[in-house]
């Protein structure tokens, strides 16, 4: 796996055994492929892959009525730190909002350091706490709002 030039595109149907090798080394509860098969076929849902020769990272986001929410975010532990995560939150978010969102949320390990921050660069401040939503650990609810606005979106690079 080379750390050449990284490539977004949108996730099809023949990178889900890719994608689900990736959750299965790096993920708790991965996603399997009835999962990830399930969210193709629904609508109102965007998904994006990371491409450095292979699949090295991959996420998604699901809008319902003016409110966006990113349902998974994994960049292959080795490729961490190029600006991955940050470049696939951008499409999500504008995907996000060409289907109407105005709104995003998420849920977060309360101990996700790095999740944290990378979000907290997206302007997603926490709001709650859903004790003990992940094994035992709790879960923040992050939100940003006015996504679509043209200084929020116009940040957005
Ligand atoms: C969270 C995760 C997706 C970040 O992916 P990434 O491609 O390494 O992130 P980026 O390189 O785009 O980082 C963007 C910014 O996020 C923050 N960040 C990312 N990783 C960080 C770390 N380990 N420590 C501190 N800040 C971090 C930084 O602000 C970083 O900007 P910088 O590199 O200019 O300082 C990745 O660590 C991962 O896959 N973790 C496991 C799965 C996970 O936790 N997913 C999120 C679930 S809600």
């Amino acid at each position: 796996m080379g750390l050449g030039v990284i490539t977004l595109r949108p996730l099809g149907t023949s990178d889900i055994s890719a994608v689900v090798a990736l959750e299965e080394a790096n993920q708790p509860q991965p996603w399997t492929v009835g999962i990830l098969e399930g969210e193709l076929a629904a609508d109102d849902r965007s998904y994006v892959v990371a491409e450095d020769g292979e699949v090295v990272g991959f996420g998604g986001v699901m809008v319902v009525g003016e409110e966006a929410h990113i349902t998974n975010l994994l960049v292959a532990p080795e490729q961490r730190r190029r600006g991955i995560a940050r470049q696939m939150m951008t499409r999500l978010i504008r995907d996000a909002v060409g289907m109407g969102a105005r709104h995003l949320t998420l849920e977060v390990r309360a101990g996700n350091e790095a999740a944290r921050r990378l979000y907290h660069r997206f302007g997603l401040a926490p709001v709650g706490v859903r004790p003990g939503y992940y094994q035992g650990e709790d879960a923040l609810i992050m939100w940003v709002h006015d996504i679509d606005s043209p200084e929020y979106f116009g940040s957005l690079n």
